[in-house]
C-alpha cells in the first residue's frame, strides 16, 4: 500500500512537470510569434515613414523670360532680340533633310543631345525619323515667314509660321521631325502616321513636348503642328505630359493668338 502511494506520487510528479514543461513551452512560442508580428508591423511603420516625400516640381528652376533658358517661353506676344543666337549650336548625328553644315540642321547642344536618344529609341522600335528644320536665325525665319504671306496670304502666314523674332526655333531649342520616308512631311496627317502618334507618346520621355497641340490652337495662336518639338529638358516636359497644358498655362503667362503692339522682350539675364 505504502509502495503503490509512493510510485503514484512519482507519476503525479512527473505528469505535474510535463504540463509545467508544456504550458511554458507553449507560453514561450506565443510570446515569440507576438514579438515576431509587432517587430514586422514597426518595421512597416518604420517602411511608411521613410518613403520618400515626393519632391514638388519647381517651376523657379529655370527662367522663362531668358532666351538662353532651356525654359524661355516664346509666342506672339513674347520676342526674342533679333541679333540672339543660341551659343552652342550642333549638328545632331541622326538622319538630315538637309546637310550637317546647313544652318536650320543645327540645334542647342543639349537639345542635340537629347534627340539622337530620341531617334535612338525610336529606331528601336521600328521607326526612322529625320530632322527637317531645328535652329533658324532671325533672318531665315523672316524670309520663311514672307514666303507664307506671298504664297497664300498674312492669315494663313500667321496660322502656321511665327514672325522674325517669335519664333522657338530661333532659340535651337525647336526642331520639326519628320519620317524618314517623307510620308506627311510638315502635314497635319503627320500627326495619324506611326511616326507622329510614337512622338506624341514618347517625345516627353527625351525631354520634348508637342508645342502646338490639336486642341490648344485657340491658346497657342497656331494650327496643329505634331511635327514641332521643343525641348525643355525631362523633368517639364513631364510635368506638361501629366497636366496636359501649353506652357502658357502651365507658366500662367498670358495666351496669344495675335500679336499685341508691345510684345515682352525676352533678354538675357532676366
Ligand atoms: N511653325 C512655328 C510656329 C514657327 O514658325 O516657329
Ligand atoms: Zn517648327
Amino acid at each position: 500500500m505504502h509502495l503503490a502511494w509512493h510510485v503514484t506520487r512519482k507519476i503525479l510528479l512527473f505528469v505535474f512537470l510535463a504540463i509545467a514543461v508544456a504550458v511554458i513551452v507553449w507560453w514561450r512560442n506565443d510570446r515569440s510569434e507576438f514579438n515576431q508580428q509587432t517587430s514586422s508591423s514597426s518595421q512597416s511603420a518604420i517602411q511608411v515613414k521613410t518613403t520618400p516625400t515626393q519632391t514638388s516640381f519647381s517651376k523657379k528652376q529655370y527662367s522663362v523670360n531668358d532666351p538662353t533658358s532651356i525654359w524661355a517661353v516664346v509666342n506672339k506676344g513674347r520676342v526674342l532680340p533679333s541679333d540672339y543666337i543660341p551659343a552652342n549650336l550642333t549638328s545632331p548625328s541622326i538622319d538630315l533633310s538637309d546637310s550637317s553644315a546647313a544652318d536650320n540642321m543645327h540645334l542647342q547642344a543639349s537639345a542635340s543631345a537629347a534627340l539622337e536618344k530620341l531617334v535612338t529609341a525610336a529606331k528601336a522600335d521600328g521607326l526612322k525619323l529625320m530632322l527637317v528644320s531645328g535652329y533658324r536665325s532671325y533672318a531665315t525665319q523672316s524670309s520663311v515667314y514672307s514666303g507664307y504671306v506671298s504664297s497664300s496670304g498674312q492669315a494663313f502666314a500667321d496660322s502656321t509660321s511665327a514672325r522674325a523674332g517669335h519664333s522657338e526655333h530661333q532659340t535651337g531649342l525647336a526642331a520639326d521631325l519628320g519620317a524618314l520616308n517623307g510620308l506627311c512631311q510638315l502635314e497635319k496627317c503627320f500627326g495619324d502616321t506611326p511616326e507622329g502618334k510614337w512622338l506624341a507618346t514618347n517625345a516627353y520621355k527625351y525631354g520634348f513636348i508637342i508645342r502646338y497641340q490639336k486642341n490648344k490652337t485657340a491658346l497657342t495662336g497656331y494650327d496643329y503642328e505634331p511635327w514641332h518639338l521643343r525641348y525643355v529638358g525631362g523633368e517639364l516636359a513631364a510635368e506638361i505630359n501629366k497636366t496636359d497644358q501649353t506652357l502658357e498655362q502651365f507658366f500662367d503667362l498670358p495666351s496669344y493668338t495675335g500679336y499685341p503692339a508691345n510684345g515682352y522682350q525676352l533678354k538675357a539675364g532676366n
